[in-house]
């Protein structure tokens, strides 16, 4: 049998040394709180061996994929190292100084605690909200600065894994849907960008390719272009503020649309908002990449980590979501051939817009 490279025994060290931060993280964080603030400790189901063991495996099948992705070149492999360590470095003391004020807010259930200089009337109003408790929501400079620090910590090293799932997907409908062999054609769109971590990842495996990010906060559109837009070799990706139920953009006129981790953070009608508006943006043959969290029908192994993931963070919608039919939603919305698989605790469809 090959001995695996250097490169992916570091790969490998790295990824176990990711996941026992966040898992050591999170262990301090629940034991001081039940220490500090006993009342604000959420009910959950006790996760038993059996699933520990279930979870462990995905994530193992995660990072077997995401390697071998790599080594197919479907991107580069400096990509599974792409950490800002000294950067989180200087703010990881920032996470636990946040800390006093999120197990305030869950313990009085205070859900809209947000900046009192922003207007409301700019946002829908299921936006207004501290989702996962996060301090100010979406909508501050010091929210988009923690932001990628604390989704890495949240699963455990593995969320930019999760979000290359849709690397694959994305290049397969570009060649199929259009002729061109030069990807510098080829304009592609990430709704709800945030911090810009999948626009990064799409750059950096096709890097002549137009990007476009679209976020509703301007924070966390400050934060992705500070991150993509510094690099002077490589071109200007353009961010638009906007509501993707409405987007400020021209009918027919990308030719994919990426978004992930939005549908479980919309109700139920909006998230068939976003699908008609995505339908309408993208070119004839285009295709739409869709990756948020795996769902009850898919993943019936891990309901109770769903169910335990709602009732610790504040995610009003993801009951909802995790029982929505988002197939049934695409085909509503016009879309056809579409395609679902599972990697570890996210879900990705691909589909594609008739000719
Ligand atoms: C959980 S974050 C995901 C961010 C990013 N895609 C990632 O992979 O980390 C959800 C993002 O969706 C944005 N968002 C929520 N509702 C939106 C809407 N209706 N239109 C545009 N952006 C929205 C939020 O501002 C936030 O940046």
């Amino acid at each position: 049998m090959a001995q695996p490279s250097l490169t992916r025994i570091a790969y490998q060290t790295l990824q176990q040394g990711k996941g026992l931060v966040g898992l050591a993280h999170k262990g301090i964080s629940t034991k001081l709180m039940e220490l500090l603030i006993p009342e604000a400790i959420p009910e959950t189901s006790p996760i038993t061996t059996d699933l520990l063991l279930e979870l462990r495996d995905s994530a193992k099948s995660l990072e077997e994929i995401d390697w071998l992705e790599a080594e197919r070149g479907l991107y580069p492999k400096n990509l599974l190292f792409d950490v800002p360590w000294i950067e989180w470095f200087f703010k990881y003391p920032l996470v636990w100084l946040d800390m006093p004020s999120t197990w305030k807010r869950r313990k009085k259930k205070h859900f809209q605690d947000l900046p009192k200089t922003i207007n409301k009337e700019n946002y829908p109003d299921y936006y207004l909200q501290n989702f996962h408790h996060q301090t100010d929501g979406y909508l501050s400079d010091h929210s988009a600065e923690l932001y990628d620090m604390q989704v890495e910590i949240l699963f455990n090293g593995t969320a930019d894994a999760m979000r290359r799932r849709v690397i694959s997907p994305l290049k397969e409908g570009l060649e199929l849907g259009f002729s061109s062999n030069n990807f510098a054609n080829y304009k592609v769109l990430d709704i709800a960008t945030g911090t810009g971590r999948t626009l990064k990842q799409i750059r950096s495996a096709i890097p002549e390719i137009e990007l476009v990010g679209l976020d509703l906060s301007t924070s966390y559109l400050k934060q992705a272009s500070k991150y993509l837009n510094n690099y002077q070799k490589s071109e200007l990706v353009q961010l638009v503020k906007g509501n993707a139920e409405r987007m400020p953009l021209l009918d027919n006129s990308f030719h994919a649309i990426t978004c992930v981790f939005l549908f479980h953070e919309l109700p139920s009608k909006a998230r068939q908002n976003v699908l008609k508006e995505c339908f309408r943006v993208l070119k004839p043959n285009g295709s739409l990449i869709l990756a948020d969290s795996i769902q009850i029908n898919d993943s019936p192994q891990f309901t109770q980590v769903m169910e335990n993931f709602y009732r610790i963070f504040h995610e009003p919608y993801y009951r909802n979501y995790i029982k929505d039919d988002i197939n049934l939603r695409l085909t509503d919305s016009g879309f056809v051939s579409i395609k679902a698989n599972s990697f570890f605790m996210t879900r990705i469809w691909s589909a594609t817009k008739p000719s």
